[in-house]
């Protein structure tokens, strides 16, 4: 059986859509922190089994009988994020799991200034010496967290950031596409070229294609670190969560997100949707 972790998330729910497109069901299961979350797919017989990261136990459970494992990265960061990764990836070891597919991101390393990446970075080395084959998808930045970078963007007329850089934002729904391709085929072994769309869009382009699909014009504002700090912490944000937002910015200053490879296209067999396209879906929904 394919087990699905992280099912009552974006990216994990489009990858069981994608599996249910391909295998019986009874073929797929989930492994989830709520399951009462995942009713609707226990309805359409799809095996549902409470899983924690931080709860190793739990995860010896939900992964019985599992033949591949999709571990979507924990939206926890730093020490207990990895602690998550690894925790799951000795369950699905210890199961006898013959691939663990995981959500990486492009951009993974362990000296980038932007949290996640070192995650991912020691999570693919965990990956490397677990003893189990496994593919770290190099996933594109989310479309989805760049539109959320419009704030309120469209109500004043201004994109407030710091300086940015080029970023090859991608569609969930594409990487869930090739994520379900990863678990039932055996093209992608070992960690991925970047999973990206055909261009890199920065603020400004972000900017310029939320004027374009909303009518209203926008302005790319570009603010200091310390200022957009400032103003995080003023309405309320923690100053952790600042700092984050500020490795980001670094990171898509440094080209960690700027790289565009066309694997992402040839597995889908067409072009990946674009930034404009998923701002026009969600305009639209
Ligand atoms: N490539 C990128 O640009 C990018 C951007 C942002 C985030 N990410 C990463 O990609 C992941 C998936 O993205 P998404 O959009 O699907 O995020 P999401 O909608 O927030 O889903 C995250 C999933 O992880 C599960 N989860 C969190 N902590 C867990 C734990 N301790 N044990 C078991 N499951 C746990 C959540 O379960 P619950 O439903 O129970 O909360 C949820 O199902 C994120 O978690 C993050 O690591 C990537």
């Amino acid at each position: 059986m394919i087990i699905v972790t992280g099912a009552t998330g974006q990216l994990g729910r489009g990858i069981v859509e994608g599996l249910l497109r391909r295998l019986p069901a009874s073929h797929i299961g989930v492994s989830v922190r709520n399951p009462e979350a995942a009713a609707d797919l226990a309805a359409l017989g799809v095996t549902v089994r409470r899983g924690d990261f931080a709860d190793a136990a739990s995860l010896r459970s939900a992964f019985e009988g599992v033949s591949r494992l999709l571990l979507i990265s924990s939206n926890s960061s730093g020490a207990d994020a990895v602690a998550h990764h690894r925790t799951a990836i000795e369950a699905a070891r210890a199961a006898g799991a013959q691939r663990i597919v995981y959500t990486s991101q492009m951009g993974s390393s362990l000296t980038s200034p932007f949290g996640p990446m070192p995650d991912h970075a020691a999570t693919e080395a965990t990956l490397a010496t677990c003893g189990v084959p496994f593919t770290s998808l190099r996933n594109g930045f989310y479309a989805a967290s760049g539109l959320m970078l419009l704030g309120n963007a469209l109500a004043s007329g201004e994109l407030l950031a710091p300086a940015d850089g080029p970023v090859a934002w991608t569609a969930h729904a594409d990487l869930a596409e090739v994520a379900a391709m990863a678990l039932t085929g055996d093209e992608l072994d070992g960690i991925t070229r970047p999973l990206t769309a055909r261009a890199t869009v920065d603020l400004a382009g972000i900017a310029a294609v939320a004027s374009e699909v909303s009518g209203k014009p926008i302005r790319r504002v570009v603010v200091s670190d310390e200022a957009f700090v400032a103003g995080l912490v003023a309405r309320g944000v923690p100053e952790a969560r600042a700092g984050f937002m500020i490795g980001m910015f670094g990171a898509m200053r440094n080209g960690a997100f700027a790289a565009l490879d066309p694997t992402l296209e040839r597995m889908l067999g067409r072009a990946p949707l674009s930034v404009h396209d998923v701002l026009k879906a969600k305009m639209a929904g």
